[in-house]
């Protein structure tokens, strides 16, 4: 009776003082495990586990296994899940319009240009643009540049004229599709693979490695590289759960993003490399590389969408990206 008394005593303090309490966070994304963004969710469980001695679990869910894009953020936000990578487009509809810059078509030439924002001041300004809305931004994943798909050629701005792409939900990714002649259908990314079988939709935009890890070069025949915008991600936290976290946890767990975030920006143009190869190799899809001209005629049809969102994004936001990627739709 004294021993059991005891041991209740202890049990009682351990569970007060979170000694032997494990703390799990739920890691929830759309993607195949097998994308940079399902790698390196993998990547930051395991340096989770390790840096914490156990302390802290990261379980991941991929593949919408959870919840799709809308309803992941609100998620997080009730606290339901404590850790998201969503993309950067998912960030306007929730009223941080500023994200929708990363959306512009043709604003970054490559990704030394979007590590200008992304890892210096603006991009950690945007981040803290989120913390009213109770959710912490930790770090921006690297995805990479979005091709075209359709079952029709796409080489010049006419070919998209008449045909139905699913877009994420942004206002500048409707006007995009609009510049074009297209006609713009948002839709949850589990879904697209099904709306472009049944023919729902004819076309879509992704980097190649969601491209190919959802299988939709088997439902497209033609995939155009045009590499006309970014898609990457930013990590996010339910900013009451990281707040209250122990101090040393939460700077082993910051440890890990770190060595995550490092891991992820590595990997990110590999994997879409690998997808590439592979949607050849599959023989399903036609993969067609723009010549320049080609490319230079969908960036001017597309550059009105810079002068025509300027007010929804924020002329101050705008200029902050353009002094940083030297982008002038104006001189096109
Ligand atoms: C999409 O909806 O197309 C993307 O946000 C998917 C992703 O998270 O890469």
């Amino acid at each position: 009776m004294k021993v059991s008394k005891l041991m209740l005593g202890l049990l009682l303090s351990c569970a007060a003082l979170g000694i032997g309490a494990q703390t799990i966070i739920k890691f929830s994304h759309v993607v195949a495990a097998d994308t940079p963004k399902g790698k390196a969710a993998e990547f930051f469980a395991r340096k989770a586990a390790e840096l914490t001695h156990g302390k802290v679990k990261v379980e991941v869910y991929a593949n919408s296994a959870l919840y799709k894009d809308k309803e992941e953020v609100e998620a997080l936000q009730i606290g339901a899940v404590q850790m998201l990578a969503p993309s950067l487009a998912k960030f306007g509809p929730l009223g941080v319009k500023e994200f929708e810059a990363f959306d512009f078509p043709f604003m970054f030439d490559d990704t030394a240009e979007l590590h200008l924002i992304t890892q210096g001041p603006v991009g950690a300004s945007l981040l803290a643009k989120l913390e009213p809305k109770g959710i912490k931004g930790l770090a921006y994943w690297d995805n990479g540049f979005k091709s075209f798909s359709a079952n029709t050629p796409l080489k010049m701005p006419a070919d998209y004229k008449g045909k139905k792409f699913r877009i994420q939900s942004s206002k500048v990714l409707e006007e995009q599709i609009r510049s074009v002649g297209g006609i713009p259908q948002v839709m949850a990314f589990s879904e697209v693979y099904q709306a472009l079988q049944t023919g729902v939709v004819d076309g879509t935009e992704n980097p190649i490695s969601n491209f190919y890890t959802q299988k939709m070069h088997e439902v497209q025949k033609h995939l155009s590289i045009t590499n006309h915008g970014y898609l990457g991600y930013a990590v996010i936290v339910n900013k009451k759960f990281w707040d209250g976290l122990p101090t040393d946890l939460r700077g082993q767990l910051e440890q890990a993003m770190k060595e995550a975030t490092v891991y992820a920006n590595k990997i990110a143009q590999e994997e879409n490399d690998q997808a590439l190869a592979g949607v050849r190799k599959s023989g399903k899809t036609i993969v067609y590389e723009p010549t320049k001209e080609e490319r230079l005629a969908l960036k001017k049809a597309m550059a009105p969408v810079h002068i025509k969102m300027t007010d929804r994004v924020g002329k101050e936001t705008l200029q902050q990206f353009y002094k940083a990627t030297g982008f002038d739709p104006t001189k096109l």
